[in-house]
């Protein structure tokens, strides 16, 4: 049986299992932590940089860092948030999130984190609105990079689920992006069945299946029903502060 870990996050004692991550234990006591890199299924990356949180006054990436035993956690501070709202901001002003128009809306991890941070209107941050090729040679799948924010999820879900390795990263910097190994995806094995092409790798609009665009009516899609992070929170985590 694993070694308890206790310890605290925003006041709230959790007990976790030695080995966890913070994001790990948080989840299973019904506290939420953002993140954008991190998901189900695949390995933690510590590379969106969304879930910081701080663990004794540090910053650490929850979704990387073991917990601790008698750590104090702070997640959800003004501070936090605020850093966390930044990042979210410069993620939408570096690609293009159009999201009136785009198929993900509604289903975005990225729409709905701006909508959890209560991100509503531009900042000091120019629109680099990015002018990438849209690869649209695969007869069911499209790749549009402009909307990428780099969380490197299908990179991992194809090389590590699917054995395949049909994306990875090109360029360096602000020009880093997603990109397929190979001439376009037409060339490369993509199938739909991926684990790299469901539709909960791809926390955007940058991997679309085709022909299944705006299919969920306004008010029914995945984040109009149950804004992110509610799958995890419960409120009363929150009230049984010690
Ligand atoms: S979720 Fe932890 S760095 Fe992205």
């Amino acid at each position: 049986m694993s070694e308890s870990v206790v310890f605290k996050i925003d006041g709230v004692e959790v007990t976790g299992e030695a080995g966890q991550t913070i994001m790990q234990a948080a989840d299973e006591a019904g506290i939420y932590i953002p993140r954008l890199c991190d998901v189900e299924g695949l390995e933690p990356q510590g590379s969106c940089r969304v879930c910081t949180v701080k663990v004794n006054g540090r910053t650490a990436a929850a979704c990387t860092q073991p917990i601790e035993s008698g750590a104090e956690v702070e997640n959800e501070t003004p501070e936090i948030c605020n850093w966390r709202s930044s990042i979210v901001r410069m993620l939408f002003h570096e690609g293009n999130h159009i999201c009136p128009v785009c198929e993900a809306s509604g289903r975005c991890e990225l729409q709905a984190m701006g909508y959890r941070l209560g991100i509503a209107y531009p900042t000091q941050y120019p629109y680099l609105q990015p002018v990438r090729p849209v690869d649209a040679s695969h007869p069911d799948i499209l790749l549009d990079t402009n909307r990428c924010i780099r969380c490197g999820r299908c990179i991992q879900a194809s090389k590590n689920i699917d054995g395949k390795s049909v994306f990875g990263y090109v360029g360096r910097g602000i020009n880093k992006r997603v990109s397929v190994n190979g001439k376009n995806l037409a060339a490369t094995d993509a199938h739909l069945d991926d684990k790299a092409i469901d539709l909960d790798t791809c926390p955007v609009g940058c991997i679309i299946r085709k022909r299944l665009g705006y299919s969920t009516p306004i008010g029914q899609r995945q984040f109009d029903l149950n804004p992110i992070g509610t799958n995890i929170e419960k409120p009363e985590s929150k009230q049984e502060e010690s």
